[in-house]
């Protein structure tokens, strides 16, 4: 997309790109899969003090031991991390002696993943793949979807994860997710700024960032048009599905899972009724 015609700003078109869309309408362009922005990304992975692609070393390894020691991860099982990035979980998880596949859209990931963790880790296993395409039937004893990622999809893609995850876990299994909460803080705002070369692109460009909130269902949205010097225009969406407790334990159960326990988030700390996030577990019935 352009905004710039005949040395002239459309503002129509730019009119257009910044206002506020259909509710979990796509952007334009590619977000974790990006050449350029996954590799932004992956430096956010891995630094161990920032809670940006992934969350603070200190919360991982809390969160970790937490999930190890409640499924009794241990060798013999086989565990399933969907959205693994660069497999910070899958490491932690892998020093139990457990069995442990990752799923990841983006490329750079599973690469990263493949050369760091695969060799020292020999039972890991990293697949480049939407997890919305995964056919697995009755391989896995426990899946994980970690850092808020059930949020951003819409509920038809939801439903269809569940489908997926509940195929591919043995009975009983257990499946263990994050989600954020109706309590989460939010903000309805227009924020621009100009960047000399930044996350987005290396060239100079123009962010102009929407905060959107939608009622039905109970979601925020973020809107990042990104216009770089010759008018060329990319829009990136994301969005956060925020959950009642109801909503949550309604949509679970009904794609076939039973509630162990829903805690405040995957440390095991408590509920309390002004959760902004929750760590569930659910099994496969
Ligand atoms: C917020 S990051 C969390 C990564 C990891 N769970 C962690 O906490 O370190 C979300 C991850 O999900 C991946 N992802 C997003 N959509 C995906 C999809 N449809 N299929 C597979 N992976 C996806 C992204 O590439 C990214 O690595």
């Amino acid at each position: 997309m352009k905004i710039i015609d005949n040395n002239k700003i459309n503002l129509s078109v730019l009119k257009n790109s910044i206002q506020q869309p259909d509710i979990f309408k796509k952007g334009t362009d590619k977000f974790w899969e990006d050449e350029y922005i996954s590799e932004q990304m992956l430096n956010f992975h891995l630094n161990p003090d920032i809670e940006a692609a992934s969350k603070t070393k200190e919360t991982i390894d809390s969160e970790t031991s937490f999930i190890i020691k409640l499924t009794d991860m241990k060798e013999g099982k086989d565990v399933l991390d969907l959205g693994c990035g660069p497999g910070l979980y899958v490491k932690e998880f892998a020093k139990t002696g457990a069995t442990i596949t990752g799923i990841d859209i983006s490329e750079r990931s599973i690469n990263y993943a493949n050369e760091n963790i695969k060799p020292e880790y020999e039972k890991t296993f990293f697949i480049k793949k939407n997890y919305l395409d995964i056919n697995f039937e009755k391989s896995f004893d426990i899946a994980t979807l970690i850092f808020y990622d059930f949020c951003a999809l819409s509920p038809k893609e939801q439903e269809l994860l569940l489908s997926k995850i509940h195929r591919s876990l043995r009975d009983n299994g257990i499946f263990i997710l994050d989600v954020v909460t109706e309590k989460k803080e939010t903000a309805t705002l227009t924020n621009v700024s100009i960047s000399q070369g930044g996350f987005w692109s290396p060239k100079p460009y123009i962010e102009i960032l929407n905060t959107y909130l939608y009622e039905e269902p109970k979601t925020e949205g973020l809107q990042y048009t990104i216009i770089d010097e010759e008018g060329i225009t990319k829009v990136i969406r994301i969005y956060h599905r925020l959950f009642s407790l109801t909503e949550i334990t309604e949509m679970l159960t009904k794609n076939g899972f039973k509630i162990e326990k829903v805690y405040h988030n995957l440390k095991g700390e408590s509920l309390t009724e002004h959760s902004d996030t929750f760590g569930i577990i659910v099994r496969k019935v």
